[in-house]
């Protein structure tokens, strides 16, 4: 077996990846809504994810301005809407309103969550790093709400919902609900 040189796009043999929709309160006093799939758990103790925030993201300005955020795991039917979402900045629209996001108030911070989420994060940063053209945000999770029956302790029922993985640009893709159970040693 060889290998050739990947002339892609260095990340891209790393997606796809599950994508997020996160929201934050900004200094023009709204709420905004991003898609992110830079995003990964990062310990368990505490509970934290890590998201990676473009510093020209009007998200990052909000993140700064406020240190809160909801992490919304969006269903699949959402793809078109995921996609919006990442093409215009909350710097120009206020995205909220335009795509009618329904919020709901979260219980442990002032970000609301989104009510169209199969799961909602509520979490506040933690700590941050600066990588290249992104800030790193390490957030703790405060709380964890799934809807009713469309999860076990293992993970959410991909017979029951989906979610998007993103592909790149405008493709994403499905998980697929067959389970491949690796042997016991
Ligand atoms: C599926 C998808 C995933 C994205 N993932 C990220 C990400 O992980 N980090 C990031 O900074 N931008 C990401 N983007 C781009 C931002 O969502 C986009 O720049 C958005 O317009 C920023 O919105 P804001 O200016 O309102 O914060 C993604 C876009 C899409 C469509």
């Amino acid at each position: 077996m060889s290998f050739i040189e990947y002339r892609g796009t260095f990340y891209r043999l790393l997606h796809p990846r599950p994508t997020i929709l996160l929201i934050t309160l900004c200094p023009n006093g709204r709420f905004n809504i991003m898609p992110a799939s830079w995003n990964t758990p990062i310990s368990e103790e505490p509970p934290t994810v890590g998201i990676s925030v473009f510093r020209e993201a009007y998200t990052y300005q909000c993140l700064e301005y406020h240190g809160e955020a909801t992490i919304n795991v969006p269903g699949i039917e959402h793809a078109d809407l995921v996609y919006k979402l990442g093409s215009v900045s909350g710097k120009d629209v206020d995205k909220i309103k335009t795509f009618n996001i329904q919020l709901i108030p979260s219980e442990t911070i002032k970000v609301p969550g989104w009510k169209d989420a199969l799961a909602i994060y509520e979490t506040r940063v933690l700590s941050k790093f600066d990588v290249g053209e992104v800030r790193l945000y390490v957030f703790e999770v405060l709380k964890v709400k799934v809807r009713p029956g469309i999860a076990d302790e293992w993970s959410l029922d991909f017979t029951k919902v989906n979610i998007p993985l993103h592909g790149a640009g405008r493709v994403f893709h499905r998980v697929d609900p067959r389970k491949v159970f690796a042997r016991k040693h």
